[in-house]
Protein backbone atom coordinates (compact mmCIF):
# COMPACT_ATOMS: atom_id res chain seq x y z
CA UNK A 1 0.00 0.00 0.00
CA UNK A 2 1.08 3.55 0.04
CA UNK A 3 1.03 5.25 2.55
CA UNK A 4 1.58 8.94 3.51
CA UNK A 5 2.23 9.71 7.23
CA UNK A 6 1.53 13.40 8.13
CA UNK A 7 3.84 14.45 11.36
CA UNK A 8 6.38 12.39 9.93
CA UNK A 9 9.64 14.17 11.88
CA UNK A 10 7.30 13.74 15.25
CA UNK A 11 7.70 11.34 18.06
CA UNK A 12 4.92 9.15 16.93
CA UNK A 13 5.22 9.74 12.99
CA UNK A 14 9.34 8.56 13.25
CA UNK A 15 8.21 5.08 14.59
CA UNK A 16 5.48 4.87 12.35
CA UNK A 17 7.54 5.67 9.24
CA UNK A 18 10.20 3.19 10.28
CA UNK A 19 7.49 0.74 10.71
CA UNK A 20 5.30 0.74 7.96
CA UNK A 21 8.64 0.81 5.43
CA UNK A 22 8.72 -2.50 6.20
CA UNK A 23 6.99 -4.13 3.24
CA UNK A 24 4.89 -0.32 2.00
CA UNK A 25 5.61 2.35 -0.02
CA UNK A 26 5.59 5.39 2.34
CA UNK A 27 5.81 9.18 2.33
CA UNK A 28 6.71 11.14 5.14
CA UNK A 29 5.33 14.47 5.33
CA UNK A 30 6.56 16.68 7.77
CA UNK A 31 5.80 19.97 8.62
CA UNK A 32 7.82 21.61 5.99
CA UNK A 33 6.25 19.88 3.38
CA UNK A 34 2.23 20.01 4.38
CA UNK A 35 0.88 22.27 6.68
CA UNK A 36 -2.41 20.65 7.99
CA UNK A 37 -4.04 24.28 8.66
CA UNK A 38 -4.10 25.54 4.73
CA UNK A 39 -6.42 23.47 2.40
CA UNK A 40 -3.93 24.48 -0.70
CA UNK A 41 -1.37 22.91 0.98
CA UNK A 42 -2.72 19.91 1.67
CA UNK A 43 -3.92 19.40 -1.51
CA UNK A 44 -0.36 17.92 -2.13
CA UNK A 45 -1.89 14.34 -0.91
CA UNK A 46 -3.38 14.51 -4.46
CA UNK A 47 0.15 14.06 -6.01
CA UNK A 48 0.98 11.14 -4.36
CA UNK A 49 -2.53 9.45 -4.41
CA UNK A 50 -1.69 7.51 -1.27
CA UNK A 51 -4.56 4.48 -0.36
CA UNK A 52 -3.72 5.75 3.51
CA UNK A 53 -3.14 8.91 4.83
CA UNK A 54 -2.09 8.98 8.50
CA UNK A 55 -2.70 12.43 10.24
CA UNK A 56 -0.25 13.03 13.40
CA UNK A 57 0.07 17.01 12.87
CA UNK A 58 -0.96 18.24 16.10
CA UNK A 59 -0.92 21.29 18.68
CA UNK A 60 -0.65 19.50 22.35
CA UNK A 61 1.09 21.69 24.68
CA UNK A 62 -2.08 21.14 26.93
CA UNK A 63 -1.41 24.65 28.85
CA UNK A 64 -0.60 26.61 26.00
CA UNK A 65 -3.29 25.22 23.92
CA UNK A 66 -5.66 27.06 26.72
CA UNK A 67 -3.85 30.36 25.69
CA UNK A 68 -4.01 29.79 22.17
CA UNK A 69 -7.66 28.43 21.25
CA UNK A 70 -7.44 29.26 17.20
CA UNK A 71 -4.00 27.70 17.03
CA UNK A 72 -5.25 24.61 18.56
CA UNK A 73 -8.49 24.55 16.71
CA UNK A 74 -7.16 25.61 13.64
CA UNK A 75 -4.37 22.48 13.43
CA UNK A 76 -5.84 19.48 15.34
CA UNK A 77 -9.88 19.83 14.01
CA UNK A 78 -9.53 22.26 10.86
CA UNK A 79 -6.36 20.42 9.79
CA UNK A 80 -8.12 17.17 10.33
CA UNK A 81 -11.29 18.76 8.39
CA UNK A 82 -9.09 19.96 5.17
CA UNK A 83 -6.84 16.27 5.49
CA UNK A 84 -10.62 13.93 5.66
CA UNK A 85 -11.99 16.25 3.24
CA UNK A 86 -9.00 15.48 0.66
CA UNK A 87 -8.52 11.88 1.33
CA UNK A 88 -12.06 11.37 1.00
CA UNK A 89 -12.02 12.65 -2.73
CA UNK A 90 -8.83 10.61 -3.57
CA UNK A 91 -10.60 7.67 -2.25
CA UNK A 92 -8.28 7.38 0.44
CA UNK A 93 -8.74 5.97 3.99
CA UNK A 94 -7.67 8.44 6.82
CA UNK A 95 -6.40 8.03 10.15
CA UNK A 96 -6.65 9.95 12.79
CA UNK A 97 -4.40 10.04 15.84
CA UNK A 98 -6.40 11.24 19.04
CA UNK A 99 -6.07 11.11 22.74
CA UNK A 100 -7.14 9.67 25.93
CA UNK A 101 -7.82 13.39 26.82
CA UNK A 102 -11.27 13.40 25.04
CA UNK A 103 -12.42 11.64 28.18
CA UNK A 104 -13.27 14.34 31.38
CA UNK A 105 -11.87 11.21 33.28
CA UNK A 106 -14.56 10.58 36.17
CA UNK A 107 -15.10 7.11 34.97
CA UNK A 108 -12.09 5.80 37.23
CA UNK A 109 -11.89 2.81 35.11
CA UNK A 110 -10.08 2.64 32.38
CA UNK A 111 -12.14 4.04 29.00
CA UNK A 112 -13.06 1.73 26.26
CA UNK A 113 -14.18 2.86 22.75
CA UNK A 114 -17.52 2.19 23.53
CA UNK A 115 -17.09 5.63 26.16
CA UNK A 116 -18.84 8.95 25.60
CA UNK A 117 -16.35 11.28 24.70
CA UNK A 118 -16.35 14.16 27.39
CA UNK A 119 -13.21 16.53 27.19
CA UNK A 120 -12.42 18.88 30.24
CA UNK A 121 -9.91 21.03 28.42
CA UNK A 122 -9.44 22.91 25.17
CA UNK A 123 -6.53 20.04 23.49
CA UNK A 124 -9.16 17.53 24.11
CA UNK A 125 -12.29 19.42 22.70
CA UNK A 126 -10.08 20.49 19.72
CA UNK A 127 -9.29 16.70 19.67
CA UNK A 128 -12.83 15.44 19.77
CA UNK A 129 -14.00 17.92 17.40
CA UNK A 130 -10.94 16.27 14.91
CA UNK A 131 -12.39 13.19 15.67
CA UNK A 132 -15.95 14.18 14.06
CA UNK A 133 -14.18 15.76 11.18
CA UNK A 134 -12.58 12.66 10.85
CA UNK A 135 -16.18 10.68 11.15
CA UNK A 136 -16.99 12.80 8.17
CA UNK A 137 -14.74 10.49 5.89
CA UNK A 138 -16.92 6.69 6.38
CA UNK A 139 -13.25 5.22 5.48
CA UNK A 140 -11.43 6.32 8.26
CA UNK A 141 -9.18 5.00 11.94
CA UNK A 142 -9.90 6.97 14.73
CA UNK A 143 -6.66 5.77 16.97
CA UNK A 144 -6.27 6.96 20.58
CA UNK A 145 -3.11 6.94 22.10
CA UNK A 146 -1.84 8.60 25.60
CA UNK A 147 0.72 9.18 27.31
CA UNK A 148 3.57 8.42 24.71
CA UNK A 149 7.24 7.81 25.27
CA UNK A 150 9.56 7.47 21.85
CA UNK A 151 12.80 7.40 20.62
CA UNK A 152 12.30 10.35 18.84
CA UNK A 153 11.14 13.03 21.64
CA UNK A 154 7.86 14.35 21.13
CA UNK A 155 8.23 18.05 18.93
CA UNK A 156 8.55 21.00 21.07
CA UNK A 157 8.15 19.59 24.12
CA UNK A 158 11.53 18.68 24.33
CA UNK A 159 11.16 14.97 24.58
CA UNK A 160 9.21 13.18 27.22
CA UNK A 161 8.29 12.09 30.58
CA UNK A 162 11.18 9.09 30.69
CA UNK A 163 13.80 11.53 29.47
CA UNK A 164 12.84 14.33 31.55
CA UNK A 165 12.99 12.01 34.96
CA UNK A 166 16.49 10.54 33.56
CA UNK A 167 17.79 13.58 32.96
CA UNK A 168 16.91 14.96 36.18
CA UNK A 169 17.74 11.53 37.83
CA UNK A 170 21.38 11.56 36.50
CA UNK A 171 21.86 15.46 37.65
CA UNK A 172 20.22 13.65 41.43
CA UNK A 173 18.11 16.71 41.53
CA UNK A 174 14.92 15.65 43.78
CA UNK A 175 11.64 14.87 42.01
CA UNK A 176 8.39 15.76 42.65
CA UNK A 177 5.94 13.93 40.44
CA UNK A 178 1.92 13.30 40.66
CA UNK A 179 0.40 10.72 42.33
CA UNK A 180 -2.87 11.31 41.94
CA UNK A 181 -3.42 11.34 37.81
CA UNK A 182 -3.81 7.87 36.17
CA UNK A 183 -2.90 7.03 32.85
CA UNK A 184 -1.76 4.00 30.14
CA UNK A 185 1.96 4.79 28.85
CA UNK A 186 2.21 3.97 25.17
CA UNK A 187 5.15 2.98 23.40
CA UNK A 188 5.32 4.76 19.99
CA UNK A 189 7.01 1.56 18.82
CA UNK A 190 4.31 -0.31 19.90
CA UNK A 191 1.72 1.47 19.01
CA UNK A 192 3.25 1.99 15.62
CA UNK A 193 2.94 -2.10 14.96
CA UNK A 194 -0.44 -2.21 16.13
CA UNK A 195 -1.54 0.07 13.96
CA UNK A 196 0.35 -1.22 11.14
CA UNK A 197 -1.70 -4.53 12.06
CA UNK A 198 -5.07 -2.90 12.25
CA UNK A 199 -4.18 -1.30 8.52
CA UNK A 200 -2.86 -4.77 6.88
CA UNK A 201 -5.71 -6.69 8.69
CA UNK A 202 -8.29 -4.20 7.14
CA UNK A 203 -10.06 -4.60 10.50
CA UNK A 204 -13.77 -2.56 10.53
CA UNK A 205 -13.27 1.00 10.09
CA UNK A 206 -13.79 3.27 13.19
CA UNK A 207 -12.40 4.35 16.92
CA UNK A 208 -9.75 1.95 18.37
CA UNK A 209 -7.68 2.22 21.45
CA UNK A 210 -3.65 1.67 21.37
CA UNK A 211 -1.68 2.29 24.25
CA UNK A 212 0.77 -0.08 26.30
CA UNK A 213 -1.76 -2.45 28.34
CA UNK A 214 -2.24 -1.59 32.27
CA UNK A 215 -2.28 1.80 33.62
CA UNK A 216 -0.17 3.34 36.61
CA UNK A 217 0.07 7.20 38.04
CA UNK A 218 2.88 9.71 37.10
CA UNK A 219 4.21 8.71 40.39
CA UNK A 220 4.38 4.99 39.23
CA UNK A 221 5.71 5.47 35.68
CA UNK A 222 8.82 7.50 37.58
CA UNK A 223 9.46 4.93 40.07
CA UNK A 224 9.79 2.02 37.62
CA UNK A 225 11.85 4.09 35.51
CA UNK A 226 14.23 5.01 38.57
CA UNK A 227 14.06 1.43 39.76
CA UNK A 228 15.17 -0.35 35.90
CA UNK A 229 17.82 2.40 35.24
CA UNK A 230 19.27 1.74 38.81
CA UNK A 231 19.48 6.00 39.42
CA UNK A 232 18.37 6.77 42.85
CA UNK A 233 16.94 10.40 42.97
CA UNK A 234 15.01 11.53 45.86
CA UNK A 235 11.59 10.85 44.54
CA UNK A 236 8.44 12.49 46.36
CA UNK A 237 4.35 11.93 45.62
CA UNK A 238 2.73 15.02 45.45
CA UNK A 239 -1.09 15.98 44.48
CA UNK A 240 -2.08 17.95 41.29
CA UNK A 241 -3.93 20.28 43.02
CA UNK A 242 -0.22 21.31 44.68
CA UNK A 243 0.82 21.71 40.91
CA UNK A 244 -0.56 25.51 39.36
CA UNK A 245 -1.76 24.73 35.54
CA UNK A 246 -3.35 26.31 33.08
CA UNK A 247 -5.60 23.21 32.01
CA UNK A 248 -7.30 21.23 33.60
CA UNK A 249 -6.60 17.19 33.09
CA UNK A 250 -8.03 14.42 34.05
CA UNK A 251 -7.57 12.55 37.01
CA UNK A 252 -8.19 9.13 35.39
CA UNK A 253 -7.62 8.72 31.80
CA UNK A 254 -6.28 5.08 31.63
CA UNK A 255 -7.61 3.54 27.83
CA UNK A 256 -8.56 -0.36 27.41
CA UNK A 257 -9.10 -1.95 23.73
CA UNK A 258 -12.78 -4.23 24.25
CA UNK A 259 -11.93 -4.16 19.91
CA UNK A 260 -8.30 -5.45 19.08
CA UNK A 261 -8.40 -8.75 21.08
CA UNK A 262 -11.53 -9.56 19.13
CA UNK A 263 -9.01 -9.42 16.09
CA UNK A 264 -5.91 -11.24 18.49
CA UNK A 265 -4.55 -7.80 18.95
CA UNK A 266 -3.08 -7.63 22.11
CA UNK A 267 -0.35 -5.11 23.64
CA UNK A 268 2.14 -5.91 26.15
CA UNK A 269 1.98 -4.09 29.67
CA UNK A 270 3.50 -1.12 29.71
CA UNK A 271 6.20 -1.80 31.91
CA UNK A 272 7.90 -4.13 29.79
CA UNK A 273 7.31 -1.42 26.89
CA UNK A 274 9.44 0.79 28.97
CA UNK A 275 11.90 -1.97 29.29
CA UNK A 276 12.48 -1.97 25.62
CA UNK A 277 12.45 1.64 25.18
CA UNK A 278 15.02 2.20 27.54
CA UNK A 279 17.06 -0.43 25.39
CA UNK A 280 16.47 1.13 22.32
CA UNK A 281 17.98 4.26 24.31
CA UNK A 282 21.32 2.71 25.14
CA UNK A 283 19.61 3.76 29.09
CA UNK A 284 20.49 0.08 29.81
CA UNK A 285 21.51 -2.85 28.22
CA UNK A 286 19.36 -5.90 26.82
CA UNK A 287 18.87 -8.34 29.68
CA UNK A 288 20.04 -6.35 32.53
N1 LIG B 1 2.63 13.11 23.03
C1 LIG B 1 1.69 12.52 23.72
O1 LIG B 1 1.88 12.17 24.92
C2 LIG B 1 0.36 12.22 23.11
C3 LIG B 1 -0.64 11.64 23.90
C4 LIG B 1 -1.87 11.35 23.33
C5 LIG B 1 -2.11 11.63 22.00
N2 LIG B 1 -1.14 12.23 21.26
C6 LIG B 1 -1.44 12.52 19.85
O2 LIG B 1 -0.53 11.79 19.08
C7 LIG B 1 -0.17 12.50 17.91
C8 LIG B 1 1.32 12.49 17.74
O3 LIG B 1 1.93 13.02 18.91
P1 LIG B 1 3.50 13.20 19.00
O4 LIG B 1 3.90 13.11 20.42
O5 LIG B 1 4.17 12.33 17.99
O6 LIG B 1 3.62 14.71 18.53
P2 LIG B 1 4.86 15.49 17.96
O7 LIG B 1 6.13 14.82 18.31
O8 LIG B 1 4.67 16.92 18.38
O9 LIG B 1 4.68 15.38 16.38
C9 LIG B 1 3.73 16.10 15.68
C10 LIG B 1 4.21 16.27 14.26
O10 LIG B 1 3.25 17.07 13.54
C11 LIG B 1 3.91 18.16 12.91
N3 LIG B 1 3.01 19.32 12.86
C12 LIG B 1 2.65 20.12 13.88
N4 LIG B 1 1.81 21.05 13.46
C13 LIG B 1 1.62 20.84 12.13
C14 LIG B 1 0.85 21.49 11.13
N5 LIG B 1 0.12 22.57 11.40
N6 LIG B 1 0.88 20.98 9.87
C15 LIG B 1 1.64 19.91 9.57
N7 LIG B 1 2.40 19.26 10.47
C16 LIG B 1 2.38 19.72 11.74
C17 LIG B 1 5.13 18.43 13.78
O11 LIG B 1 6.12 19.13 13.04
P3 LIG B 1 6.97 20.32 13.72
O12 LIG B 1 7.42 19.83 15.07
O13 LIG B 1 8.09 20.53 12.76
O14 LIG B 1 6.03 21.48 13.84
C18 LIG B 1 5.54 17.02 14.15
O15 LIG B 1 6.29 16.42 13.12
C19 LIG B 1 -0.84 13.86 18.02
O16 LIG B 1 -1.99 13.87 17.23
C20 LIG B 1 -1.22 13.98 19.47
O17 LIG B 1 -2.41 14.74 19.64
C21 LIG B 1 0.09 12.51 21.77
Amino acid sequence: MRIAVIGSTGQFGTDLVKTLENGHDVIGLAHKNIEVTDYKSCLILKEYQPDIVINTAAFHKTDQCEEECLKTFNINAIGAKNIAIISGEIGATIVYISTDYVFDGSKNEPYTEDDSTFPINTYGISKVAGEYYTRQNPEHYIIRIASVFGAAGASGKGGNFVETMITKGKKGESIAVIDDVWMSPTYTKDAALALKEIIESKLPYGTYHVTNSGYCSWYQFAEKIFQITGLNPVLTPIKSEEVSMKAKRPLFSALRSTRLPLYGIEMREWKEALCAYLIEKGHIRRGS
